[in-house]
This record gives C-alpha cells, structure tokens and sequence, in this order.
C-alpha cells in the first residue's frame, strides 16, 4: 500500500491511521451515513406508514367480500370509502419516503463525491504513475453511485421489505396457522438460494467494473493521443483493442447476468410452488365449508403481497452487495496516503531569497532503479544555472525533488535555507514557478487561465503578466482578446502561444525561483524567440534553473551544471567546459549546436545576433 513509502508529509483521512484498512466495512459505512440519520429515519416513519397502510388493504377486503357474499349494501359503502381512504393515506406516506430519500441519498452522494475528489487531489505523484485516470474517475463518479443507490434506495426498502413480509406473516397466522405452515416451509429455500448467489454476485460485480474501467482508460488514452493514433494509422489497431476491452465486460455483465438469471426465477419457482399448494388446499377447504372465502380472498392477496418483497429481498441483497464493494473501493482511496500542504510550515517563509541547494542527493522512483546518485550543486539568489545533459540523465527528476513531486531517499535539498520537507509543500511550491515542456491549460478563457497562477489578480496584473511573457499582441488580436475560450470549444492556439499563457501564469505568481524544463524545446524557431526573449527578461530578476537543449540559454547562464547518468560530472561556465568536459563538448556539437543553422565558430556572437532579431519581432508599439 501507499503508507508503506510514504514519507513525513502524508497522512490518510481515516479516524485510526494506525490500522484504517482493517476496520470493518460495514462500520465504516454506517459511519458515512450516519450524517444523514435525520431524513432517513423520517423516511422510514413514512414507510412504516405506507407499508401499515399497504397491511390494511386486504384486511378490509375480507370484510368487502364478506359483505358482497352476505348481500349487505350498507357495508359496501363504507368499505369502500375505507378502502379508498387506506389508498390515500399510503400515497400520502409514499411521497414524503420518495422526497426524503432522494434527498438523502443526494446529499450523500455529494458530499462523498466531494470528499473522495478533495482526496485524490492530495494524492503524492507517485499515485499518478502507479495507477490510471479512467479507474479513479470511475470510482469517483460509479463507487459513489452505487453507494448512494444504498441510502437512497436499499435501506429504507429493505426496512419496509422486511416489515411487510413480518407484518404479513403475522396477519396470515391470525388469519389461519395451518396454511401460514405451508409457506413459511419455502422460507429457509428462498433464503439458502439467496446466500449462496449473493457471494458470487459480488465477486463478478467487482469484475465488471474492473473491466469498465480499463475500457475507459482505453477511450482516454487514444482521445488524448488521437493525433500519434492517426499519424501511425493505427484505427483498426484502436478499434479491435476498444472490441477486445468491450467483450471483456460483455463476458463480464453476463457472468453476472448468468447468476441473476438463474436466481430471480428460482426463487420465483419456489414461491409459485407455494402459492399453488396453498390455493388447492385453501380452495378445498372453503369448497367443503370450513373455511370463510373472504378470509380465504384475504389470505391469497398477503402472501401475493409477500412474494414480491420476499423476492425483492434477494434483489436488494444483491445492491447491498455491490454497494459494500464499492464501500471497500472507496475506503481504499481514502486510505491512500495523502500530501499534507502545511503541516510542518515554519517560521523561515518570509526569507525567500531564491537560493536552491542540493546536498549529497540521491533518488530511486518506486521501480528501486537510483536515478540520482549524490547529486550537490547550489543556485545563489539571483543566479541562472543551466542544467544539461543527455536524455534520461535525470534532469527532470531533479526538478521534480525539488518541487518535492517525490522524496528523497538520502542527502537533503535546501530552498533558502530550510530544508524543504520543513517548509511544507505549500509555501515550498508557492516559492517556485515551473514551466515545462507540455503545456496543460484547462478550458475557459485566457484570462481564468493567467489567473490560474494567482487567483486574486486583476485585469491589469492579469495583461501586465501577458505583457512580459510576450503574449499580450496575439492575446489582444484574438476575437475576443482575454476573454476568448481556450479548449475544445474555443480558440485552437499555437505550442508557442501556449507556452507563453503558461509562462504569463507563472509570472503572475511571482516566484521566487524559476525553473525552466525544456520549456521551448517543442517550438518552431519564431515561437522559441518570443518565448525566450520573454523568459530570458524574467530570468534577469529571478534564481533560475535552466533545463535547455538550446544554445542561448545556456551559453548565457551564469554556471552550467552537467548531468549524466544521474551523476554531476562537470560544473563552471560555457568557455570553461568547452575546455574541460569532453561530454559537454560533444552535447555542445551534437544537440546543443544541432539546430544552428552551421557550424558557427563564435556562438556568443550567434546568441547575439538572435536575441536581436527576438526583441525586432516582439517589440509591441
Ligand atoms: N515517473 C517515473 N517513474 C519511473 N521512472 C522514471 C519516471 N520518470 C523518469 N523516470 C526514469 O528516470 C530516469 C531519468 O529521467 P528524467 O529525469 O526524465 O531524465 P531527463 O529529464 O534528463 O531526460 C530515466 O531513466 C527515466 O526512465
Ligand atoms: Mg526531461
């Protein structure tokens, strides 16, 4: 489980972190829905009303067909105003258990959807790498469901199941016990069929959902990456995995529809046995005299009204089931540990100076492979420090413990001097801006997206945000500037213009320290000027950590650092590596040169020249 690596800062939202697993689901359950004691009990006054009222039904029809028997008018008249008046009464009892469970069991819904949704917030990253999206959003949305159907559904019906099968019993044993015998022999077969099927059902529930959620984990995946679906022509490859996933449910449902279909009518068929047996002998009986056929009209119309909860019950057992899985899905999430944003803020927050130190640093992600391996380094305030190396050397990772996205396995990283796992996850990250390489933007306008980075901010800070990262001119020339859409339903924007929202949105939550991951490695050379021409003005202000395969940034970094293989193997500035690190020479050459246009022997000269014709093109009048 997740509390197995998890460090200092997370904490699971259970009332007994020592042992939150074991605790019983039923109890934990009830615990849930004790908040909502007040509708349901109400809820269940009601039903006890209705189902008195649904009791009294054939009890006066006794009387109705006695009185037609007898020939006696009179009675006919009251009984029927009595009849109609017992209708009323259950209507009336009906509606109020229909509003108030649906209250309940909305109310419930929300707020547990709320809560398991605050929760998965908190999640550390690596809950994000282990499991998939499309299973935690069905727990979310289905989990949840399934356990409202519980409150709003099961409980009360089961109550008022429970109590018109009793309440029935014991009118038919006044009514007459010899025949009453007959049909409590079949109770113990429904209930036996019932126990046996209920486990099975709750097994193969647990599979369809399973199944479901790699279904939709399959829709997410190839809506996300439609455009590398149809650049490789991979629809037919898409759609027979789509096929392959929906014939697993498909199985799946029908397992589970095998073992309702065999349930429902076996019960049926004890039940109909039953009621045969009982209209020969009771027919008999009344045909030879010793039995008053009102009484007899009676007793048929309360074991018919038995049957249908008696087999209801079964069904219920089933939801009841279903719900419980779903309880233990639900509870897991919330047993995940979670980030704690503030606990352990202390007193240094106000010195944010912007100095970054990495001290003896070492790291494994959850597979145990060390991709840092003592890693010291150190950013002074004000500094720019690029961070080269090839690919898979771990320059991202870094950036990531920095940000404490993951833990550390041994050394300590120090911002302004606190170690970070002291200065809580909030102000830490509130200390740092990234912007990396994939830009993610949510859907909504261009200023909620600014804002993002700091939610207070006015128009002005909004499009003085802009300004810097030269976005506000292709802003401002869209239809409807700030306030146009972005996202599916809105404006289509370029990678460069994306990367220049989020770079305004990172501006706008001042941070102390700026951090750079190959944020312009995905534009087109005229989108990367703009960019770096603003990124290069915010890194003038600002502590930065520069990851970069391009030449500017790192040629005009104040110290370059070389990381390979998880290891720092050559640290000063441009001309001083070019002599002195034979890796950064050839990263030099290969990638870091690759894009030049040739071979140019002067690259300051060449950096020159470029920032010049970046700040031409993005002067705004
Ligand atoms: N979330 C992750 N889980 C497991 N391994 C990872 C994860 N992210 C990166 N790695 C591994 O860590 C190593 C360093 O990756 P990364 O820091 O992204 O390198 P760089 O940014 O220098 O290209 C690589 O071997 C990569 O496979
Ligand atoms: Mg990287």
């Amino acid at each position: 489980m997740a509390s197995a690596e998890a460090g200092t800062h997370l904490t699971a939202d259970a009332t007994d972190p020592n042992d939150p697993a074991k605790e019983n689901t039923v109890f934990r359950l009830a615990g849930l829905i004790r908040p909502m004691w007040r509708p349901l009990l109400l809820a269940g006054l009601a039903t006890l009303g209705a189902t008195g009222a649904t009791l009294a039904l054939p009890w006066s029809v006794q009387y109705f067909m006695d009185g037609i028997l007898s020939g006696s008018e009179g009675a006919l008249g009251v009984l029927a105003t009595s009849l109609l008046l017992l209708f009323a009464v259950q209507g009336i009892f009906s509606s109020a258990r229909i509003y108030l469970l649906a209250y309940a069991g909305q109310s419930f819904v929300k707020d547990l959807m709320v809560r398991v949704y605050s929760r998965t917030q908190r999640f550390p990253l690596n809950y994000f790498d282990r499991e998939r999206t499309g299973e935690l959003i069905s727990r979310i949305s289905n989990d949840t469901t399934l356990i409202r159907n519980l409150v709003s559904n099961n409980l009360v019906e089961i109550v008022s199941q429970v109590v018109t099968v009793l309440g029935a019993a014991v009118l038919m044993f006044v009514l007459d016990w010899r025949m009453s015998l007959l049909i409590f022999v079949a109770v113990p077969f429904v209930v036996a069929v019932g126990a046996i099927f209920g486990r099975q059902v709750r097994k193969v529930t647990g599979e369809v959902q399973k199944n479901v959620a790699d279904l939709t984990s399959i829709m997410e995946q190839t809506f996300g990456a439609i455009r590398v679906v149809k650049s490789f022509a991979r629809e037919d490859h898409e759609q027979q995995r789509f096929a392959d996933g929906a014939q697993k449910v498909f199985d799946a449902s029908m397992r589970q529809a095998k073992i309702s279909a065999i349930l429902g009518p076996a019960v049926m068929l004890i039940v109909v046995s039953t009621l045969i047996g009982v209209l020969y002998y009771g027919g008999h009986r009344v045909v030879v005299g010793t039995l008053p056929a009102g009484e007899f009209v009676a007793f048929l119309i309360y074991m018919v009204m038995m049957s249908g909860p008696a087999t209801g019950l079964t069904g219920q057992y089933t939801q009841l089931q279903q719900a419980l899985a779903a309880s233990d899905r639900i509870f897991s999430l919330m047993d995940t540990a979670g980030e704690d944003l503030d606990a352990s803020q202390n007193g240094h927050s106000e010195n944010a100076e912007g100095r970054i130190e990495f001290s003896d640093v070492s790291f494994s992600y959850d597979n145990g492979e060390k991709v840092l391996h003592e890693v010291s380094f150190d950013v002074s305030p004000g500094e720019t420090v690029a961070l080269v190396g090839p690919s898979g050397a771990g320059k991202s990772t870094l950036v990531s413990l920095l940000l404490r996205f993951y833990e550390i396995d041994s050394g300590e990283i120090f911002v302004d001097g606190t170690d970070i796992r002291e200065l809580g996850l909030r102000a830490l990250r509130s200390r740092i801006g990234l912007v990396a390489q994939d830009v993610a933007l949510f859907s909504g306008t261009v200023r909620d997206n600014i804002r993002y980075g700091k939610l207070s901010a006015t128009d002005a800070e909004v499009e003085a945000a802009a300004r810097a990262a030269n976005a506000h001119e292709f802003v401002s020339g869209l239809e409807n500037g700030y306030d146009s859409l972005i996202g599916e339903r809105g404006v289509k924007l370029s990678g460069g213009q994306r990367q220049r929202l989020s770079i305004a949105r990172t501006l706008l939550s001042d941070p102390g320290i700026l951090v750079l991951d190959e944020a312009t490695s995905n534009l087109d050379a005229e989108s990367e000027a703009l960019v770096q021409d603003a990124v290069s003005r915010l890194m003038a202000q600002k502590t930065a950590l520069v990851i970069a395969h391009r030449l500017s940034t790192v040629v005009n970094a104040d110290r370059i650092v070389v990381l390979d293989s998880g290891r720092i193997v050559a640290q000063g500035t441009h001309a001083e590596l070019m002599g002195s690190s034979t890796l950064y020479r050839r990263l030099y050459t290969k990638q870091l040169g690759g894009n030049q246009k040739s071979s140019s022997p002067t690259p300051k000269n060449c950096t020159r020249a470029k920032s010049a014709t970046n700040s031409e093109d993005s002067r705004t009048p």
